[in-house]
């Protein structure tokens, strides 16, 4: 049985005061709502990354980063380094974020190099992949998740897959309202599941979780959750209300 894994992601969103207010939001429901086992990581700004971890210390709240670099150091402006998160004992980094892919051109080659930078630094890379809405309704979106996977992971050696999330996100139900069905999340990690086995062998790919995200909301949660290959969510808008991120962990 693999732990299911909840992790918010805050994208651009909060200042420094309500992200302390959310954080600390999430922390109380949390301890006095959740039991079992379940993961949760909130994936902040990079300025509210040191704060928030203190926020939930002695939690089983972890946090994350949104990105880093694919370089180790240097003149790089406005960058951040895998080393920096690390520094800062931050266990986990999004990677390939479809809006990282979108909007400031990330592909398949530059992520194989930001996944190694964080393995490197033991950070546990998110790495997300889905498809657009023309690739979908095109019906070539297993072959193009397949690609996205194939490109920035299987340089990978078994032991460093191990340690990677996979997040299914396809974009045309990122942030739009619109989720995928959970017939259709479970068809796709089922195709990421067989792939992974294919190359790595059953027993790893079995061990990888795979999150869905696109809008995941407390009233579709548990349905989506409930599906044999999806292991918790990659949660957008609904991570930045404790009340609905906590009725979406309690889904889990
Ligand atoms: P959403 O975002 O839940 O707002 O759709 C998910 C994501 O972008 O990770």
């Amino acid at each position: 049985m693999r732990t299911k894994i909840i992790a918010g992601n805050w994208k651009m969103n909060k200042t420094l005061e309500e992200a302390k207010e959310l954080a600390t939001e999430v922390k109380n429901h949390v301890t006095k709502e959740v039991t079992g086992n379940v993961k949760i990581v909130l994936c902040v700004p990079f300025p509210f990354l040191l704060v928030t971890k203190d926020h939930v210390l002695q939690t089983s709240i972890s946090i994350g980063a949104q990105n880093c670099s694919e370089h180790d150091s240097g003149a790089y402006t406005g960058e951040v380094s895998a080393a920096m998160l690390a520094s800062m004992t931050i266990p986990y980094v999004i990677l390939g974020h479809s809006e990282r892919r979108q909007y400031f051109g990330e592909g398949g080659k530059l992520l194989a190099k930001k996944v190694d930078k964080a393995l490197a630094h033991s950070l546990i890379p998110i790495f997300c992949c889905g498809e657009p809405l023309e690739i979908r309704e095109k019906g070539t979106h297993e072959a193009l998740v397949r690609a996205q996977v194939e490109e920035s992971l299987f340089h990978l050696s078994e032991e460093a897959v191990k340690k990677v999330v996979v997040a299914y996100e396809p974009v045309w139900a990122i942030g739009t309202g619109k989720t995928a069905t959970s017939q259709q999340a479970q068809d796709m990690h089922a195709v990421i599941r067989k792939q992974l086995s294919a190359k790595y062998g059953e027993a790893i790919a079995q061990a990888i979780p795979i999150l869905y995200g696109g809008s995941v909301k407390p009233d579709n949660a548990k349905e989506i959750f409930s599906c044999p290959d999806v292991d918790g969510g990659l949660v957008g808008g609904a991570s930045l209300k404790a009340r609905d991120f906590v009725d979406i962990i309690k889904g889990a």
